[in-house]
C-alpha cells in the first residue's frame, strides 16, 4: 500500500515537469558570445575588417574568451548569427559560407574553436529565407542538419523568419528529429514560439519537447527601454513560461548587451541580475576584444553565475510590486532564494524598501543569513523575521541577493517545501 503511495507521488512529481528534449544539452542555461545584436550584418570586410562577419571575428573572439577568463567563468560557446552563408547553395544543395569571408570554411573555423576548447554555434531558419535574406533551410532540414554536423558545429540557433505560422511547429520539430538523426550533439535554440505568439498561445509542452531554448519575445537593442520591454513581457507571461524552464529546455529573453553602449553601470547590473533570475541563456553580444573592466567584471561575476546555473534549475518569478519596486525572486538549491529588487523609478536617487517586505522573506522564520551580491558583495549577516534592514536601490538598478533560511529544528520540516509554496504564494502577494 505504501509502495502504491509512494510511486503513485513519484509519478505524479516527475510528471509535473514537462519533459524535455532528451539530447542531454543545456543541463544549464546556456553560456557564450553571440554576433548580431553587436556586429549584425555588417558584411563590408573591404572598409570595416575588424567588425564585418567574417571568420576572423569569431576566431578573434575565441582567442580573447580563452585568455580574458571567459571560458573559465563559464562561457563556451561561440556562436555565427544571421548573414555568414552564401546566397547561393552549392551543386550537391547544400549550405556553404560566404567564401570571401569565411575562406577557411565552417570546418575549419570549427576545428579551431575546438582546439581551444569552445564549441561553436551557427544560424539557419525554419523558412525558405533567413530573415536578412540569405537561404533559409525549409525543403532542406535533412541536408542541411547533416552539413552542420559534418561541420562540427555545437548549436544551432533557428530563425522563424519566411514560414507560414500553421507550419512553424511542423518545421522546428522535423529540424529537431533531422539534428538527432545526425548523432551528433547540436544544442537546438529555437524562435518557435515567438513567431507564434502573434497568432495563438505557444504549445510549451511541445516547445520543451523539441528546443533546447525559444526566444518568446522581440530582439534585444543595446537601451533599457529594451531590456524593460523584455522582463515586463516576461513577468506579464510568467504563469505561462515559467513551468516550462528546466534542465535541459529554457525560455531565451535574448542577448546580453553589457558592454556596449546603450545602458548605464546600474542597467547592466540589472540585466546580468534579472538573467540569473529568469534562468535564461547567457549569450553575450558584446565586443570582448574592447570591454570596459567594469562590465567585464560584471560579466565574469562567480556569484551572479552561480545563481544563473543553479543546479535546481528553477526559473524565478517577479512576486510583488510595491511603491516603483519590483521584486523577482528564484528558488535555488539547498533551500535558497535569489532576490532581485529593481528600483524602476527613474528620477530621484537611490531608495530603501524593507527586507522584510520582499515575500519570500516569510520563509526567514526565525532568522535568514543574507547575502548582497550587487552592487557590491557583501555578508549581511544573520536577520531575524522582523529584520529592520533596508536595501537601497539605485534608479533603474538592481540589488541582487541570496537569502538562506537558517531553521531550528521544530521549523526544517517545513522548510523543506518552501520553494513550492513561494511560488504559489505569489498571488497573494501585492501583485
Ligand atoms: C531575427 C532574430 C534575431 C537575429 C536576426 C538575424 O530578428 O530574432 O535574433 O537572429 O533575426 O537576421
Amino acid at each position: 500500500m505504501y509502495t502504491a503511495v509512494f510511486v503513485l507521488t513519484l509519478v505524479v512529481l516527475v510528471s509535473h515537469v514537462a519533459q524535455g528534449l532528451d539530447n542531454g544539452l543545456a543541463l544549464n542555461p546556456t553560456m557564450g558570445w553571440l554576433h548580431w545584436e553587436r556586429f549584425m550584418c555588417n558584411i563590408d570586410c573591404d572598409t570595416d575588417p575588424d567588425n564585418c562577419i567574417s571568420e576572423r571575428l569569431y576566431m578573434q573572439m575565441a582567442d580573447v574568451m580563452v585568455k580574458e577568463g571567459w571560458q573559465d567563468a563559464g562561457y563556451e560557446y561561440v556562436c555565427i548569427d544571421d548573414c555568414w552563408p552564401s546566397h547561393q547553395r552549392d551543386t550537391q544543395g547544400r549550405l556553404q559560407a560566404d567564401p570571401k569571408r569565411f575562406p577557411g570554411g565552417i570546418k575549419k573555423l570549427a576545428d579551431y574553436i575546438h582546439s581551444k576548447g569552445l564549441k561553436l554555434g551557427i544560424y539557419g531558419d525554419v523558412g525558405t529565407n533567413t530573415c536578412a535574406g540569405y537561404p533559409g533551410s525549409l525543403g532542406h532540414y535533412e541536408t542541411d542538419a547533416q552539413t552542420f554536423a559534418d561541420w562540427g558545429v555545437d548549436l544551432l540557433k533557428f530563425d522563424g523568419c519566411y514560414m507560414n505560422w500553421t507550419l512553424l511547429g511542423e518545421g522546428y520539430v522535423n529540424m529537431s528529429n533531422a539534428l538527432n538523426r545526425t548523432g551528433r550533439s547540436i544544442l537546438y535554440s529555437c524562435e518557435w514560439p515567438l513567431y507564434e505568439w502573434p497568432f495563438h498561445k505557444p504549445n510549451y509542452t511541445a516547445i520543451r519537447e523539441t528546443c533546447n531554448h525559444w526566444r518568446n519575445f522581440a530582439d534585444v537593442y543595446d537601451s533599457w527601454s529594451s531590456v524593460k520591454s523584455i522582463l515586463d513581457w516576461t513577468a506579464s507571461h510568467q504563469d505561462i513560461i515559467v513551468p516550462s524552464a528546466g534542465p535541459g529546455g529554457w525560455n531565451d529573453p535574448d542577448m546580453l548587451v553589457i558592454g556596449n553602449f546603450g545602458l548605464s553601470h546600474d542597467q547592466q547590473e540589472s540585466q546580468m541580475a534579472f538573467w540569473a533570475i529568469m534562468a535564461a541563456p547567457l549569450l553575450m553580444s558584446n565586443d570582448l576584444r574592447d570591454i570596459c573592466p567594469r562590465s567585464k567584471e560584471l560579466l565574469q561575476n562567480r556569484h551572479i553565475i552561480a545563481i544563473s546555473q543553479d543546479p535546481l534549475g528553477k526559473q524565478g518569478y517577479r512576486t510583488a510590486k510595491v511603491n516603483s519596486f519590483e521584486v523577482w525572486e528564484r528558488p535555488l538549491s539547498k533551500k535558497r532564494l535569489a532576490v532581485a529588487v529593481l528600483n524602476k523609478q527613474e528620477i530621484g536617487g537611490p531608495r530603501g524598501l524593507a527586507i522584510s517586505s520582499v515575500p519570500g522573506w516569510k520563509f526567514c522564520d526565525p532568522q535568514c543569513n543574507v547575502t548582497q551580491i550587487l552592487p557590491q558583495y557583501k555578508e549581511m549577516g544573520v536577520q531575524p523575521l522582523h529584520s529592520k534592514l533596508v536595501v537601497r536601490v539605485n534608479p533603474s538598478g538592481t540589488v541582487l541577493l541570496t537569502v538562506s533560511p537558517i531553521s531550528s529544528n521544530f521549523k526544517s520540516h517545513h522548510n523543506l517545501h518552501w520553494q513550492d509554496t513561494s511560488i504559489k504564494d505569489k498571488h497573494s502577494t501585492i501583485l
